[in-house]
């Protein structure tokens, strides 16, 4: 993929409905009793996995374009699957599923592309144990063979790293378990769809916060087994998708972007507090609720010196805010290298295990482009603000590697060239030809 400079980038849209939701949408429609319509469906490949994989499961599902008629088998109805259940690129396909699959009477294999396969699953395994399923991985990573367990023995289970992945799977694994399950998260707030839909559906769910001293910690728990009736869902726009375009109005001046019904779940919705930070003019309009998810009309303006909000002051992003934007960290480095000061990101050792090692990755590429990063364990700083060179780049095969830097391709003095960019439709098919209507030259 060849990507030219832009000068600025100017319209209005919608972007495809959110991944997150449409994962869990999927899910637990396809355990409620009964038909859920559910309407601006995820058109990534990564939801393409979940739906296909609950096919196998024996569930029944019609799409057409973004709209999806899922009928619901009850949490006891799914059948053992034929062959392997082929989650693709899809972290959160295998993480959610293996919470359902581990309630089961049956035995299946969760299998997925190079990238899945080398991820760690122990996180799940852990749990899912503790409840009474058994899984055989080699060094816990996918393929994972699940011996179901019905019911599920209910836990506490404290989990040792922020994900809403491993949180979502133990409260599905709660609905198919016998009595209190409990997760508590530590380490700041992971996003909380899974926890809004249940809610939505009727299912009782229990959450707390407890403070001791410094250290908070949410509760989340579930009485289980549960089964529940179907409700018709609404998914909102993607905020990660739509980041990519926020970060290209941002940095050139210019541009005025109105991006319509986009989530702003609070906790994926730092983004816009991490662009407000750095003064960047973004404006929040429309905000109303849908099925109790957030959403909102996204105003974002280019031409103000991205600069720290406090004069001398450093740019530092770190701490329990981390897991609430951890997948637009990539493309906020790419924005670092545009702001006065730079900007530093720490406590993201999580990074190194998402699609592809994404603090390699981001160093990589973004020295190819002439800026000067330090690379850490768990973070990297980024001076700035540099004015980056077009270059030859790789996605790593990882999205949002491939449309992080195809925005700071167009940002850049001179061509880009990024290896693998097609990738991108693995959570946002459209980014390119929705960006081609965007970009004036
Ligand atoms: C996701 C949670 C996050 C995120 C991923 C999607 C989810 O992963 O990075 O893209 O849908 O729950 P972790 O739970 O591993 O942090």
């Amino acid at each position: 993929m060849k990507i030219k400079p832009a000068r600025r980038v100017r319209g209005r849209l919608r972007v495809p409905g959110d991944k997150s939701v449409s994962h869990r949408a999927g899910i637990l429609a396809a355990l409620a009793e009964g038909v859920t319509r559910i309407e601006n469906f995820s058109t990534s490949q990564d939801c393409a996995s979940t739906l296909a994989c609950l096919v196998q499961l024996g569930v029944g599902i019609e799409r057409e374009g973004t709209s999806v008629r899922v009928f619901g088998v009850g949490t006891e109805g799914l059948c053992a699957p034929a062959s392997a259940l082929d989650c693709g690129n899809s972290g959160s396909t295998m993480r959610l599923l293996a919470g359902v699959l581990a309630g089961q009477n049956f035995a299946s294999e969760l299998t997925g592309d190079d990238s899945l396969r080398s991820r760690p699953m122990k996180r799940i395994i852990e749990p899912l144990e503790l409840m009474g399923a058994r899984i055989r991985s080699e060094a816990g990573r996918a393929p994972l063979r699940i011996e179901g367990r019905r019911p599920l023995k209910a836990i506490t289970y404290r989990m040792p790293i922020a994900s809403a992945q491993v949180k979502s799977c133990v409260l599905l694994a709660g609905l198919l378990a016998q009595g209190r399950t409990e997760v508590i998260e530590e380490g700041g707030p992971t996003r909380d769809h899974t926890e809004l839909m249940l809610d939505w559906l009727g299912v009782p769910l229990e959450t707390s916060r407890v403070m001791k001293g410094d250290a908070v910690s949410e509760h989340f728990a579930i009485n289980g087994p549960v089964s529940y009736a179907a409700r018709d869902l609404f998914i909102p726009g993607d905020i990660s998708s739509a980041a990519f375009f926020m970060a290209a109005a941002i940095m050139l001046p210019g541009s005025e972007l109105e991006l319509k019904d986009v989530g702003l779940n609070q906790t994926r919705s730092q983004i816009l507090g991490a662009f407000a930070e750095l003064h960047a003019d973004v404006l929040i309009d429309e905000r109303h609720a849908v099925c109790h998810e957030s959403v909102g009309t996204i105003r974002v303006r280019g031409g103000n010196e991205l600069a720290p909000l406090r004069e001398g002051q450093s740019n530092v992003l770190r701490g329990s805010l981390i897991p609430q934007l951890i997948d637009e960290l990539p493309m906020l480095s790419v924005v670092g290298t545009q702001v006065r000061g730079g900007l530093t990101i720490k406590d993201a050792k999580e990074l190194r295990v998402k699609e592809s090692d994404r603090i390699a990755a981001t160093v990589s590429n973004l020295r190819r482009m002439g800026a000067a990063v330090e690379e850490y364990e768990d973070g990297l700083k980024i001076s700035g603000p540099t004015r980056l060179r077009g270059a030859s780049l790789d996605a790593y095969s990882d999205h949002r590697i491939a449309m992080a830097f195809t925005v700071a391709a167009l940002i850049a003095e001179g061509e880009s060239e990024i290896a693998g960019a097609e990738c991108a439709s693995v959570s946002f098919p459209e980014f390119f030809q929705l960006l081609e209507t965007l970009v004036e030259r």
